[in-house]
């Protein structure tokens, strides 16, 4: 186990994206031909994942991100504090803009996302985010 919880010096990010791949393989994408993986860990140490699900009425389709928020909450919640995302070669892949959205309202600007360009705070991804914050003011 070298995962630490809350820390990210001993995050394996390679365990992290084979889980991703694992989501990716189970992606439901006949419309597009993109299928995609994502996983992540809670502060809690458990990692979910998710896949996108397209439907025959286009603007339906579900981001992969969607499922992982949805399993995230349905299995106790908590916040997501690393996060990765894969495209159908396994390679590294950026979240589309409105999937940041989702990820900040749950982990916030310090989540860690793995991208082409290294790893970044989602601060970096999604720069003045609108989020719970501004609700409250
Ligand atoms: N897609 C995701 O699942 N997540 C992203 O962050 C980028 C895009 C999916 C949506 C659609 O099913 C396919 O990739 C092509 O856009």
């Amino acid at each position: 186990m070298t995962q630490e919880v809350n820390g990210t010096a001993d995050v394996d990010w390679d365990a992290l994206r084979k889980t991703a791949r694992d989501a990716m393989n189970r992606a439901y994408a006949p419309y597009s031909g993109y299928p995609v993986g994502v996983a992540a860990l809670v502060d809690d140490g458990r990692t979910v994942s998710g896949c996108n699900v397209e439907n025959a009425s286009y603007g339906l389709g579900l981001c992969a991100e969607c499922g992982l928020v949805s399993e995230l909450q349905n299995s106790g919640g908590g916040r997501l504090t690393h996060f990765t995302c894969v495209d159908k070669h396994g390679e590294i892949l950026v979240p589309c803009g409105r999937c940041r959205q989702l990820l900040y309202e749950f982990g916030g600007p310090g989540l860690l996302l793995e991208t082409p360009a290294g790893v970044l705070p989602l601060s970096e991804m999604l720069p003045q985010a609108f989020g719970p914050g501004h609700l409250t003011k």
